[in-house]
């Protein structure tokens, strides 16, 4: 693009014209577009800082250097207290890293990483940046979240830094004097760059903001934290633009009505994706859940129409209950609704059944929800949701002590799924006693010492009678 030519930037997806469109052409949304100076004359402030120094001196000229001579630091890491956060980021925060975190309004990332940053200040200096909130109304919330007043005297905490600023010059200016080891920008949203023309919150500002923030951050290796709200339209930080920037993507997520909140690593250079981190909203703060297994079990017992599954979230097997209500339509088309598992995965699993079984289902209303509010994703589900329609149809209770794990082809056969061992060994730690499992698993051995019952199936009806332990089939 010219150097003086305006263009025009989505401020919803980020997408970039030289024509003005009242509809954005990338992402459909109305009235979104915004002149921009270039993307040259935007950057010329900050852009002219010196990259940083390589490592080693190269020849003149040449930059690049063998791998095997690239010099090697082990990976540091610093613990947040709380270790459920500290293993969805791969085993602590990484010095220089930039982690954004985000979620809805009032899911608690303000309330996490403020505790955090209490435990991390005694360890190391953290600066808290609250661009939302003032000084005195995190103040508050700080004491709040500390330990009972009259238990032990305030602590004075002085590696604990908080400045209330919405301006980035002036935070920039700020973490180069004080160079702290960690810190948190609360949040990315809120904070302007004076230079842009756009409103905060902006694609243009949040992508400058972060940009400006994280050259200087991995200049003096400081780890920083950035929260960012999830819009409407459940995308992180207004559009994905900050995705590819930062190290690491952690989403919170909870139901409003329930007081569990979980933490999942979308992205993570330096770590797994998929692990999931459990936390409560008490009145004193966020409390890890250690054994959240328990959480998503329904327990009532075993009742017509429920069945247990062993979901694996990254590397942590998690029991979760799975009820299902079928009953007779009243409706020209019978009406079903999945709550905690894709609305498609059930159509599926129903025609399969309806194929399969021969189970008229398709006269049928079938409602399925997962107990807990988790989002079940995995197929490993299927051959429980199957389980469940089918105990409501027929009005059976599965045997106590039953899991079930497998997913189920379109032909009705149940196909093998990953970590199986893992799961068998959760589901026996919590009482369990039999196990329906896919066929050739290889874990009898295994099953046998743990104590559980391994019961292979090569086809779905094959599974289900010996669950229910009589054939569904039959009538
Ligand atoms: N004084 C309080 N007592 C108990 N719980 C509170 C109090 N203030 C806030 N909370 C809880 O903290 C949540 C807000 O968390 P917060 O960290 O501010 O969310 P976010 O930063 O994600 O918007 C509220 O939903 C509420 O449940
Ligand atoms: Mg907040």
């Amino acid at each position: 693009m010219g150097r003086s030519t305006p263009f025009y930037a989505c401020q919803s997806c980020g997408a970039q014209s030289r024509q003005f469109f009242g509809r954005c052409p990338g992402c459909g949304s109305w009235n979104s577009l915004v002149e921009q100076s270039s993307p040259a004359a935007d950057g010329r402030r900050r852009r002219a800082t010196p990259a940083p120094p390589v490592d080693g001196a190269a020849p003149r000229g040449r930059r690049s250097e063998p791998i095997h001579s690239v010099g090697e630091r082990p990976l540091r890491r610093l613990a947040t207290g709380f270790p459920e956060l500290d293993r969805v980021l791969g085993g602590g925060l990484v010095p220089g890293s930039l982690v954004l975190v985000g979620g809805d309004p009032g899911i608690g990332k303000s309330t996490l990483l403020l505790q955090s940053a209490r435990a991390l200040a005694d360890s190391c200096s953290v600066l808290y940046v609250s661009a939302e909130e003032s000084a005195q109304q995190v103040k508050l919330r700080w004491r709040r979240l500390g330990p009972e007043q009259g238990a032990e005297p305030a602590s004075e905490q002085d590696g604990l830094q908080l400045l209330a600023e919405t301006d980035l010059e002036l935070v920039l200016q700020e973490l180069e004097a004080l160079r702290p080891a960690v810190a948190i920008i609360d949040s990315i949203q809120a904070l302007h760059d004076a230079e842009l023309s756009s409103a905060p919150g902006s694609v243009s500002q949040v992508r400058d903001c972060a940009a400006a923030l994280q050259r200087l951050a991995k200049r003096q290796d400081t780890a920083l934290l950035l929260v960012g709200h999830v819009t409407k339209e459940g995308m992180l930080a207004g559009p994905k633009v900050l995705e590819h920037l930062v190290d690491a993507v952690l989403t919170f997520e909870g139901d409003r009505f329930a007081s569990h909140r979980l933490l999942r690593a979308v992205k993570n250079r330096f770590g797994p994706t998929h692990e999931l981190g459990v936390f409560e909203m008490r009145d004193r703060g966020l409390a890890e859940v250690t054994n959240p297994s328990e959480l998503f079990l329904g327990g009532e017992g075993p009742c017509a129409g429920t069945a247990t599954i062993v979901a694996c979230e990254g590397t942590r097997p998690l029991l979760v209950d799975l009820q299902a209500l079928v009953s007779t339509t009243s409706y020209a088309s019978p009406r079903r609704t999945a709550t905690g598992i894709g609305i498609n995965r059930l159509h599926q699993i129903l025609a399969v059944l309806e194929k399969h079984l021969g189970l008229p289902l398709s006269r049928f209303d079938c409602y399925l929800a997962v107990a807990g509010g988790l989002d079940v994703e995995e197929p490993a589900a299927d051959l429980g949701v199957a389980a469940a329609v089918v105990a409501s149809y027929r009005d059976l209770t599965l045997p106590a002590g039953t899991v079930l794990v497998g997913e189920l082809g379109l032909g009705g056969q149940i196909r093998p799924v990953g970590q199986l061992e893992l799961r068998l060994q959760e589901a026996a730690r919590l009482g369990f006693t039999r196990a329906v499992v896919p066929r050739s698993s290889g874990l009898a051995p295994v099953a046998a010492a743990l104590g559980l019952e391994l019961l292979e199936a090569a086809g779905v009806a094959e599974a289900l009678v010996a669950a229910l332990g009589v054939d569904p089939a039959a009538d």
